[in-house]
């Protein structure tokens, strides 16, 4: 009996082998995939209107100071409505995965966007992946899908971005990101960007709809999405996080963006009135070090973009889930089904 069951078990010890050298070949051979995208056709424009919405998507909504800030220490640092030059730096240490590094996007000729065409920024702006083939991983997967008119606006913004010389680190992909890559895991943007709605002078659920599904991002952490499995809905849009996730900072801490549907009990934020959803969001405080959410960004959005969001949370079908408290210790609170 002992003697069957050692031999099972070299049988899978065996395969196992062969199936992780496999893997390894494979991901040598692939290496770095290149990805065929379709030209964009897309250009800066001089249009101060169009540039003024750049301007706001970039440093508001899209958050992209987030990232392309020098470092996470500096980006914790602002305060509420500061805009920063995107000088890049910031960096993600993720094991077996590699080290992204974020990108100096000022006008700058050797170091930052300055010897980029249009149609390289537009392509990383729209599928992640750039005019190389090379897939941007974080663009593809951490940002938002938004409909070519954005785009223009963003890529008119960082035009006229003063040039500033500041190298950053070259980005690291290690065996686990080249294996994520070679197999599909990691691949160009394929969520659709949400219908555009225009700004208007008055709070609309619509505009808010907008910007929560689309260029906020809002829907993709507070919602079960299963990044590892495709980024497949799990559950209802909203009820809160799939899985808590280690804080930033503190490795015996773990953050779940909350339910925010009006559930009587579940919802997180169905007590708050929309002036207390403002001034938490005006404040631009960060919750803890540990949270992800781009909360100086956020606080950069205009009164009635912030109005519109809370109206149309408001509106949502509640949803019971309990995402439990957004902030905990590492395995205090057991997570529902999506
Ligand atoms: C979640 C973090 C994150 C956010 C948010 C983000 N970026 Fe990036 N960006 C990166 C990282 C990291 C890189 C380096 C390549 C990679 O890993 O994607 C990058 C690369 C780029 C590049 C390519 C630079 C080059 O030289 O090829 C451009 C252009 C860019 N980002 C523009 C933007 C704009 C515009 C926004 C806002 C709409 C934005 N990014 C938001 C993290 C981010
Ligand atoms: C990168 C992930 C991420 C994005 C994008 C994001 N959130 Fe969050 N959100 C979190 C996390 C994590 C928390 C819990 C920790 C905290 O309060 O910062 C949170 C907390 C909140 C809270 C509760 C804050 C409190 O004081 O209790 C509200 C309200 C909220 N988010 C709304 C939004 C809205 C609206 C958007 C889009 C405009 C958004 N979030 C985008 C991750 C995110």
């Amino acid at each position: 009996m002992k003697r069957k069951l050692l031999i099972a078990l070299g049988v899978l010890v065996g395969l196992l082998v062969v199936l992780v050298g496999g893997l390894v070949a494979c991901a040598k051979v692939k290496g770095d995939p290149t990805f065929a995208v379709a030209n964009t056709g897309l250009r800066a424009s001089t249009d101060p209107a169009l540039i003024a919405e750049g301007e706001y998507l970039f440093h508001g909504p899209m958050h992209c100071t987030a990232c392309h800030d020098s470092s996470k220490e500096a980006a914790f640092a602002r305060k509420a409505g500061e805009k920063v030059e995107p000088i890049g730096g910031m960096d993600w240490d993720m094991g077996p995965i590699g080290r992204p590094v974020s990108a100096n996007l000022t006008s700058d000729k050797a170091t930052g966007l300055g010897g980029k065409s249009d149609e390289h920024i537009a392509r990383v702006l729209k599928y992640g992946v750039g005019e190389d083939g090379k897939l941007r991983i974080f663009m593809a997967l951490a940002v938002a899908s938004v409909t070519d008119h954005e785009i223009v606006a963003l890529l008119s913004y960082v035009r006229t971005l003063p040039p500033k010389e500041h190298a950053v680190r070259p980005e690291e992909l290690g065996l686990m990101g080249r294996l994520m890559l070679a197999f599909g895991a990691f691949k160009p943007k394929f969520m659709p960007a949400a219908t555009y709605v225009a700004a208007s002078d008055s709070a609309d659920p619509k505009r808010g709809e907008y910007i929560a599904n689309g260029p906020g991002l809002c829907f993709g952490c507070h919602s079960p999405y299963d990044f590892m499995d495709g980024m497949k809905l799990k559950g209802v849009k909203f009820s809160g996080c799939l899985e808590a996730e280690q804080g930033h900072e503190d490795p015996k801490v773990e953050v779940c963006p909350p339910n925010l549907t009006p559930h009587p009990t579940a919802g997180h934020i169905t007590a708050w009135t929309e002036d207390q959803f403002l001034a938490r969001f005006k404040s631009g405080a960060y919750s803890s070090k540990d949270s992800p959410m781009p909360w100086t960004n956020f606080s950069n959005m205009t009164d009635t973009d912030l109005r519109s969001i809370y109206r149309y949370l408001r509106a949502l079908p509640p949803s019971a889930r309990n995402s439990g408290p957004p902030i905990r210790p590492v395995g205090s609170f057991k997570m529902p089904k999506g």
